[in-house]
């Protein structure tokens, strides 16, 4: 590299004295084996030439250069060894390899002479590789069926079939994975072995695989490792949690759901301990307490959550408490006593509250009555089946006068009542 310096700059220093100036875009070529190479030279000069020799040279280390072939003006003499492989149309001082194959990789040099008031001379030198693309990358996993965290270890192997000069990159969600303390790679980085595997080391690993003409990037491989339980926790649909204490109302069902975090799936147990006692009381995730099955006003229980892979388990206990609200003293008399039941006896105390109420209107001053006509019919509006009740009474009681006739306010009363049931029929409660 510092020859190649070295020339480049003997070559600038000599070109801007002399008047000539040699330049190629790149001083490395990456060619692939069995395709055209394409070599670009420009060169330019200030005097007056009479004659424009290119000579192009091979060189590969530790080995003589060879003449490949040259020019002066328009006339091209190749070596006749080489003349199928090397093209070159001068002035133009551009050469094309074709077809490129592996013993055409070594420095390539061009010289670029230049007669007229004397001769100016200049070079530059390329280096071509070659090599073949990369094809696409397999993954193997070992072991294949997965490891358990902490205890087992992981070796990622990347497999190309095709490709020279290859270098392998691991990534993890598309960014590279770097040595760590469970991370070690193979000399040549296609091998990453993860010992011992954690849950963190869950993800979407690929091998990408590269060399200076290509690079492929394999199918995504997600490596199975069991873990857990982690963070086990209980929760409920409904009811209040305080801490590890949950309270449900009494006559109301609570569902529990235990979760926890692990693969594969954890078996749950529930167990409900009594006094000094324990019961298993059901598997899986869910649980329902129904609280009139419960003795207790308060009950202790455990989730329990075991993977079977891993052979580790997890518990975690809580406690119900059952709290009571308006209506318990009406559930404590009668375990079959219904809400359809409460609401028909709550209804009947309404009913016969009203009908009382109105049987003491009945026997007030008639002005109060006609206050209570004019104003709201509110006490008919919500039970209609008051007005069989009520009909025979008002006509017989009203007397008829302070300007109203009895006949006048029978009628009144009359269409009212008439009314009302109608309306109330169409939207019975
Ligand atoms: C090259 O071309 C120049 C002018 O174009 C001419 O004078 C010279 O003789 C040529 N040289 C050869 C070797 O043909
Ligand atoms: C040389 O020839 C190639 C095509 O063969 C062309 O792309 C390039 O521009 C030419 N270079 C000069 C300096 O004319
Ligand atoms: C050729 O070079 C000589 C000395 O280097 C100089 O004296 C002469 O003028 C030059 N001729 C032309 C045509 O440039
Ligand atoms: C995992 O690797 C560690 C260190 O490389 C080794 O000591 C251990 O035996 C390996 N465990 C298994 C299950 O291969
Ligand atoms: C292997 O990978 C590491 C980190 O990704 C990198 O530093 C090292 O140069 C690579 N080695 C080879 C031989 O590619
Ligand atoms: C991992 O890959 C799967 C399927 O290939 C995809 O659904 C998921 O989103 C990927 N995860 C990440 C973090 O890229
Ligand atoms: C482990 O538990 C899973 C369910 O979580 C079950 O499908 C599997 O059969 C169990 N394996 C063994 C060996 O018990
Ligand atoms: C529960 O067990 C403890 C000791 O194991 C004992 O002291 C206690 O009396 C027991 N309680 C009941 C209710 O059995």
């Amino acid at each position: 590299f510092t020859l190649l310096i070295f020339t480049t700059f003997l070559s600038f220093a000599t070109g801007a004295c002399s008047g000539l100036k040699v330049t190629v875009p790149s001083h490395t070529v990456h060619g692939i084996r069995g395709q055209a190479l394409y070599l670009p030279v420009h060169y330019g000069f200030h005097t007056p030439a009479s004659d424009i020799q290119i000579i192009w040279l091979f060189e590969r280390p530790h080995t003589m250069p060879k003449y490949l072939l040259g020019s002066v003006n328009k006339s091209v003499v190749p070596d006749l060894e080489y003349q199928h492989k090397f093209t070159m149309m001068p002035p133009n001082a551009s050469l094309l390899i074709n077809p490129l194959q592996f013993p055409d990789e070594g420095n390539y040099i061009v010289k670029v002479n230049i007669q007229g008031n004397g001769t100016l001379s200049a070079s530059q030198k390329i280096q071509v590789t070659v090599d073949d693309p990369v094809t696409k990358p397999v993954v193997q996993i070992h072991p294949p069926s997965g490891a358990v965290e902490y205890v087992g270890n992981m070796t990622l192997t990347c497999q190309v079939e095709g490709g020279t000069r290859l270098a392998y990159q691991w990534l993890k969600h598309g960014r590279p994975v770097h040595t760590s303390s469970t991370y070690f790679f193979s000399p040549q980085n296609n091998t990453l072995h993860i010992a011992p595997v954690t849950k963190e080391d869950i993800g979407n690993y690929s091998c990408l695989a590269k060399n200076p003409v290509s690079e492929m990037e394999s199918d995504i491989i997600m490596p199975i490792i069991y873990y857990g339980p982690y963070g086990l926790q209980v929760n409920s649909d409904k009811g209040l949690k305080v801490g590890e204490v949950f309270t449900v109302d009494l006559g109301e069902a609570i569902l529990f759901d235990c979760s926890a975090d692990s693969y594969p799936p954890n078996t749950y147990s529930w167990i409900r301990r009594t006094d000094n006692t324990t019961y298993i009381i059901k598997h899986g995730p869910r649980l329902e307490v129904a609280s009139e099955k419960v003795a207790q006003k308060t009950t202790d229980y455990v989730c329990c959550a075991y993977n079977n892979i891993t052979g580790r388990q997890d518990e975690t206990r809580f406690t119900v408490i059952i709290t009571s609200v308006g209506l318990e003293k009406l559930a404590q008399k009668g375990k079959s006593l219904s809400p359809l039941a409460s609401i028909t006896g709550i209804s009947l105390f309404l009913i016969v509250s009203m009908c009382l109420t109105f049987l003491w209107k009945k026997y007030q001053p008639y002005k109060v009555l006609k206050q209570k006509l004019e104003g709201s019919f509110f006490p008919y509006m919500l039970f209609p089946q008051l007005l069989s009740l009520t009909k025979i009474p008002i006509f017989r009681s009203v007397p008829a006068s302070d300007g109203v006739s009895g006949q006048d306010l029978h009628s009144t009363i009359y269409e009212v009542i008439q009314h009302i049931p109608a309306q109330q029929q169409d939207h019975p409660e």
